[in-house]
């Protein structure tokens, strides 16, 4: 029985300074901002420079976690970033980033779980410090969309940005830290939602135009409708391994693909708006990313009070989804 919990220590953002806005998508494919705010909610997104490798957003936001943790980069025994849009399949993402921020006495591996990577990286990264493995861990949710959407495409192209968001992981008093976490995988809807790369099957080369095998494709209605289920599920799962009830959270962070996903898993569980964080209409969906960002957003505007009970939820490609309930720490 481990007398300490595992609680986030520190958390960093980053979004790059290139902005995308509706009015600008609409000098590049037939869309209208009053459909993308009506059917998407979102108003922007930030975009990173074409010569700009991806990790160098996972870098800056690692720095700032590591900081608001009063911790230096030789601190960290562990980085493990989540991340469907890696600028190498090796070196990994997160050995890029030990490089950048020199955490010389770290282990670094990536962690694929689409948009619900981030949920399953604090899950992986909770274990090993249960464990008495290691001591501070870090983690990075790094996503460059930009680089893998299809820019021709209306479909796809209005829904997707650029970010980076870290935390760091650690001891904290035993009242405090994450208390449960859930994850689930559906490979048998993973069709819905496919970013090819080293291969490419004929039926996801016929969903996409000629030259574009590398683009992420998706079956927009199908994900939606797993979306909502799936998010609802996922939180009221970890409330009852809680054994608390819904009115017991006081911040649900969710995965920001939909304002109308978020809206719906929302009315499913009967919890008000201003319980819920909501920053797509800033960034667009970030993938694993908006999970972390929308926390430092959270953490640096002081939403969030020592004790408070937050949820994180997310799904995604794969299929995937998860969530994660913790008491606020910090
Ligand atoms: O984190 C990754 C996981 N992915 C998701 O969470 C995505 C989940 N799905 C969604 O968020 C929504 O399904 C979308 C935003 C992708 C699409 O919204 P929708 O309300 O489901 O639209 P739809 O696909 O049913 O399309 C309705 C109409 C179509 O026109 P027709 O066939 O009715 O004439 C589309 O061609 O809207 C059209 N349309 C657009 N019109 C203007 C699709 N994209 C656009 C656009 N601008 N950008």
């Amino acid at each position: 029985m481990v007398d300490f919990g595992v609680g986030i220590l520190g958390t960093g953002k980053y979004l790059p300074d290139k902005i995308l806005t509706n009015g600008d998508l609409e000098k590049m494919v037939d869309t209208s901002d009053e459909w993308i705010v009506r059917r998407t909610g979102m108003k922007k997104r930030h975009l990173l420079d074409d010569n700009t490798p991806s990790y160098m957003m996972g870098a800056e936001a690692a720095r700032l976690a590591i900081e608001d943790a009063s911790l230096t980069p030789m601190d960290i025994d562990l980085i493990i970033v989540s991340t469907e849009t890696p600028d190498y399949l090796t070196p990994s993402m997160s050995c890029l980033i030990q490089k950048d921020i020199n955490a010389e006495n770290a282990a670094a591996f990536d962690v694929n779980a689409a948009c619900t990577g981030f949920v399953y990286a604090l899950t992986i990264a909770r274990q090993f410090i249960q464990t008495g493995y290691y001591n501070h861990i870090l983690i990075v949710a790094n996503e460059g969309l930009s680089r893998i959407v299809d820019w021709e495409s209306r479909n796809t192209c209005v829904l997707f940005g650029d970010a980076a968001g870290a935390v760091v992981l650690g001891k904290v008093d035993k009242e405090y830290g994450i208390r449960e976490s859930y994850l689930a995988s559906f490979g048998n809807l993973g069709h819905n939602l496919t970013i090819p790369c080293c291969y490419i099957s004929e039926e996801d080369r016929q969903k996409r135009g000629a030259g574009k095998e590398r683009v992420i494709w998706q079956d927009g209605s199908e994900v939606f409708t797993f979306a909502v289920r799936s998010m609802a599920e996922c939180v009221k799962t970890v409330v009852e391994k809680a054994n608390i009830t819904i009115e017991d959270v006081d911040l649900i962070i969710p995965h920001q693909a939909n304002l109308r996903i978020i809206n719906g898993a929302a009315k499913r569980l009967g919890v008000e708006d201003d319980k819920i964080s909501v920053i797509l209409q800033e960034t667009g969906n970030i993938s694993s990313a908006s999970v972390p960002v929308a926390l430092d957003m959270e953490n640096k505007k002081g939403r969030l009070k020592k004790g408070d009970t937050v949820v994180l939820v997310a799904f995604g490609g794969g299929l995937t989804c998860g969530s994660i309930l913790l008491t606020w720490g910090k």
